[in-house]
């Protein structure tokens, strides 16, 4: 019997750490299987898949630029992939229908909640930024009943829009970077694509006070933009995406294999890996 194969699509892949992160979990729990990296440019999304599925693939996870395809490929959704209207995760069924997860915005809560004693309940919450990355952990980050969600975004019709989608779950307010003036955030969550080119959203002085957490989303060998102005704005955790990564593979593992890894283990490796460069 062939062994049970598991991916990432993405394009691009080369520097993906996914690889690295499930066979530390496969090892650690026994499981056999295989996990590898492939590139795949939108385009070639469907005959890629059909190949996979036709040679022991079991389960997907979809990257950059595919969760939106992958969204529509599926079969069945999680409620928290329906909502976030992107899949990262796709589980082979027995019947070899395939379904569709979104981990992203649990990897968040988990990282921040369990990892870093980062509460969410009844706090005020701020997410930066209005594109995919923000949509995928609107729902998960409600469900921990924050006392309020503000989503600031440059473009401010696509913040209010989100706001809009979402205000069944709670108090959420759309905006502009200019309107956040004069208010304070316990949580500020940075989901722009800002840091990935080493720029940072135009953020006034004083969102922060001395216990405020902030984290981004992406994660880099180096400190991101967005966590070096939250470390010069001086607040208490300066976290990156590092852990929320590694989080929603531990989810996505847990959907296919039915076993929860542990992530602590991996993250210091990881953490270890990146201050080697
Ligand atoms: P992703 O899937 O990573 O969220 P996306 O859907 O393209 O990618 O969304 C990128 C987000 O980063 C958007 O909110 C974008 O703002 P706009 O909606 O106004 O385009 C935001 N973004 C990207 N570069 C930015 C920058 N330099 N400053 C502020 N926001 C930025």
């Amino acid at each position: 019997m062939s062994v049970d194969r598991y991916a990432v699509f993405g394009h691009p892949i080369r520097h993906s750490q996914s690889p690295f992160i499930h066979r530390c979990f496969a090892e650690q729990t026994g499981q056999t299987l295989t996990y590898e990296a492939i590139d795949v440019p939108a385009e070639n999304f469907g005959r890629a898949l059909a190949d996979f599925l036709a040679h022991s693939g079991r389960g997907l996870n979809c990257t950059v630029p595919l969760k939106e395809l992958a969204f529509q490929k599926v079969e069945q959704l999680t409620e928290r992939a329906r909502f976030s209207k992107a899949v990262n995760t796709i589980i082979v069924q027995q019947d070899g229908t395939l379904s569709g997860d979104n981990t992203d915005g649990v990897g968040l809560v988990t990282d921040l909640v369990s990892n870093h004693q980062v509460n969410l309940h009844n706090a005020r919450v701020l997410i930066l930024g209005a594109g995919g990355a923000a949509r995928g952990i609107i729902g998960p980050v409600m469900a921990q009943s924050p006392v309020s969600l503000y989503i600031a975004n440059r473009t401010v019709s696509k913040a209010k829009k989100l706001a809009l989608e979402f205000m069944q779950t709670g108090s959420i307010t759309g905006c502009g970077f200019d309107d956040l003036a004069g208010l304070q955030f316990d949580i500020i969550l940075n989901a722009t694509s800002a840091s990935l080119s080493g720029q940072l959203p135009p953020l006034p002085d004083n969102l922060l006070h001395s216990a405020s957490c902030c984290y981004d989303l992406a994660y880099a060998n180096t400190d991101t933009a967005f966590v070096k102005w939250a470390k010069a704005q001086g607040a208490a955790h300066c976290l990156d995406g590092l852990g929320m990564l590694v989080e929603q593979a531990a989810e996505a593992f847990y959907q296919w294999r039915q076993i929860r890894p542990d992530t602590q283990s991996v993250i210091a490796k990881l953490e270890a890996k990146r201050k080697t460069g």
